[in-house]
């Protein structure tokens, strides 16, 4: 059925879940051979009980997605909230025995018996209570008269959220699930400005209704390997939202040129809407200035910008630069190679066992001559996020410059550059939901007009003559030649959509599905998570006894289950653990706790048929 023949008429009356759940059977009635929402969740195995599923995601989309790859139309997200709602309402009493609980572990086909009762009764996804209003790509239900979201979302989905599964005996005592303080008073939400507890109420759920967000990113509707893909790769790169994809495309349309704006109409245009990102990087950041925002084509890109124009300039013979052992490479090869050039020394900051850093050790490193701290503020490996406003503040204390790796930690939590006061700070878009080839480097406006520039090439220059170059100031000096200004302007789409998403909201829902999620994983026989640190962002490092990385990497992509295994670019950290190699399901706002049911039993039958323990 193609999303025009989709019964959006009749959907615009609905007055309660009844004639939802009657809309939605028929609608599962429709399709071939009358699939029900299970039967329609590629890789789910058949009697997980419906409480897991994202039915107005997952189900539906699956029931509508070719079985052939490509791409699926976009849909609307009003009409996509009615149908899997509908969806939900229709399903749920259908398979749920009262209680949630599923009829038995013997329905549950391809689980080992063994399967614990958390994954069997698996919790609903913790959908929000509140949708934020207005983000590109979500048409407001009412104008379809429909119930607002609110109503919706309390008429059709009750509520079992991670918070109510029952603790697990195995988990270590010192894992970051255990933050809860007594009495109930908050969860631990990552983020450079929170490195202390933040009081969040148990109570307050995620300002975020997944189902909905995921309407918004057609390729989540994709199926590989004859399954529904699971994105859990978002460490290497996440997701576009429809909105970006749809704000290059009309860049390409109506504004391209290179931005020269009084030469005609469309420079004027791309002119504007590239400078236009730029405010929107300056927003998103925190910035003083959008002088402090240059556009490059990533954060390695980035990082070595940093490292030949400030570095070579600043770093002598015997200085000392400071990274920390989570580093990604992109993270610890500029600075190397600068050392080699210079003579200078490259110093480690350790870390625990759980993969935070230590403090007190870097403390120790700091001295005369440490001239550049240089660190991550979220690991790509294990997901540590490192107490950044600490770090940043001892360095200063020490007369050093800092720059903050933001690689990682952009799409999870709220950045603000000036509370941070990093010096530099750098991240990549396509780590944030926008396209690639793009990326940033903030950095404070006086540094930047000392630093010389990095490449030359026009677009950078106030005057040129044989004998003599005058260089634009920041970012103009370190932009030369012709940027990728559709990118840029994607990005800004990108920083748009996450904004109106809200990244506390989208750190707090995040930080809901880890919990889950590590509750999950770490119940699997021989499964070992490397990195358990008490602040954490989305990244599940393991290794499964047993088996190779790669082995697990390709069992779960045969069940269409994207994870990266392999060195994640950060040996170094890996080592420390012992390792070469881990498997790394990596999560964003736009996963589930269903996908992660998916994830664990896939990963249940695999402990259950290895070779050896
Ligand atoms: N830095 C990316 C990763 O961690 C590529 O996978």
């Amino acid at each position: 059925m193609s999303t025009a023949e989709r019964p959006l008429a009749g959907l615009t009356g609905l007055p309660d879940a009844a004639e939802l759940a009657r809309l939605a059977n028929a609608f599962f009635a429709s399709l071939p051979g009358g699939a029900s929402p299970q039967a329609a969740v590629g890789g789910l195995p058949a009697g997980l009980p419906s409480a897991g599923l994202p039915f107005g995601a997952q189900s539906s989309a699956a029931a509508l997605t070719p079985d052939a790859p490509g791409p699926l139309p976009a849909v609307p997200g009003a009409l996509g909230l009615a149908q899997g709602q509908g969806s939900r309402a229709a399903a749920a009493p259908a398979v749920v025995p009262s209680g949630g609980v599923p009829s038995g572990g013997a329905s549950l086909g391809g689980i080992p018996p063994s399967v614990p009762p958390q994954i069997q009764a698996i919790p609903q996804a913790p959908s929000s209570l509140d949708t934020a209003r207005g983000y590109p790509g979500v048409a407001d239900p009412t104008a379809f008269g429909l119930p607002g979201e609110h109503e919706l979302a309390g008429l059709l989905a009750p509520r079992h959220g991670p918070a109510q599964l029952a603790p697990s005996a195995a988990a270590p005592a010192y894992y970051f699930l255990d933050e809860r303080r007594p009495g109930g008073a908050g969860i631990r939400v990552p983020g450079h400005q929170h490195d202390a507890l933040q009081a969040v109420p148990l109570s307050a759920r995620p300002a975020l209704d997944v189902n909905l967000v995921r309407r918004d990113f057609p390729i989540l509707a994709e199926r590989v390997n004859g399954r529904q893909l699971i994105w859990l790769d978002n460490a290497a790169t996440t997701q576009k939202p429809q909105a970006v994809m749809d704000r290059i495309a009309h860049f390409y349309q109506h504004e391209n040129s290179n931005i020269h704006r009084a030469a005609h109409e469309l420079a004027a245009r791309a002119t504007d809407a590239y400078e236009a990102a730029r405010e929107k990087v300056r927003a998103f950041l925190g910035a003083r200035s959008t002088n402090e925002v240059v556009f490059v084509r990533g954060a390695t890109e980035a990082i070595n910008l940093v490292a030949q124009s400030w570095g070579r300039a600043n770093i002598g013979k015997d200085d000392e630069i400071i990274v920390s052992h989570l580093e990604h490479h992109a993270n610890i090869v500029p600075w190397q190679r600068l050392c080699v050039e210079k003579g200078a020394k490259l110093r480690v900051i350790p870390v625990d066992d759980c993969g935070q850093v230590l403090l007190e050790e870097y403390g120790k490193l700091l001295g005369p001559r440490t001239k550049l701290v240089s660190f991550t503020q979220v690991s790509n490996a294990l997901g540590t996020v490192t107490p950044a406003r600490r770090i940043v503040e001892m360095a200063h204390a020490a007369g050093a410059t800092v720059l903050v790796d933001g690689a990682q930690s952009v799409s999870h939590m709220a950045v603000d550059v000036q509370a941070l006061d990093a010096d530099f700070f750098v991240f990549s878009g396509h780590k944030l939901f926008g396209p690639t080839g793009i990326g940033v480097v903030y950095g404070k406006e006086a540094l930047l007009n000392d630093m010389p520039p990095w490449q030359g090439g026009g677009n950078m220059i106030r005057d040129v003559t044989f004998e003599h170059i005058e260089y634009h100031p920041a970012p103009n000096r370190f932009e030369a030649g012709t940027g990728n200004i559709a990118d840029a302007v994607g990005l800004g789409a990108a920083i748009d959509y996450v904004s109106a998403l809200g990244m506390d909201n989208i750190a707090r829902y995040e930080h809901e599905l880890l919990a889950y999620a590590t509750r999950l994983l770490q119940e699997v026989p021989g499964l070992r998570l490397v990195g358990t640190a008490a602040d954490k962002a989305s990244v599940l490092s393991f290794t499964l006894d047993g088996y190779r990385t790669e082995e697990v990497g390709a069992a779960l992509n045969k069940e269409g289950i994207a994870v990266r295994s392999g060195h994640h670019c950060a040996q170094p950290i890996l080592r420390r653990f012992g390792l070469e190699t881990t498997v790394r399901p990596s999560l964003a706002f736009y996963n589930t706790c269903a996908e992660v049911d998916v994830l664990a039993a896939a990963l249940w039958r695999l402990a259950g048929s290895r070779r050896i323990y």
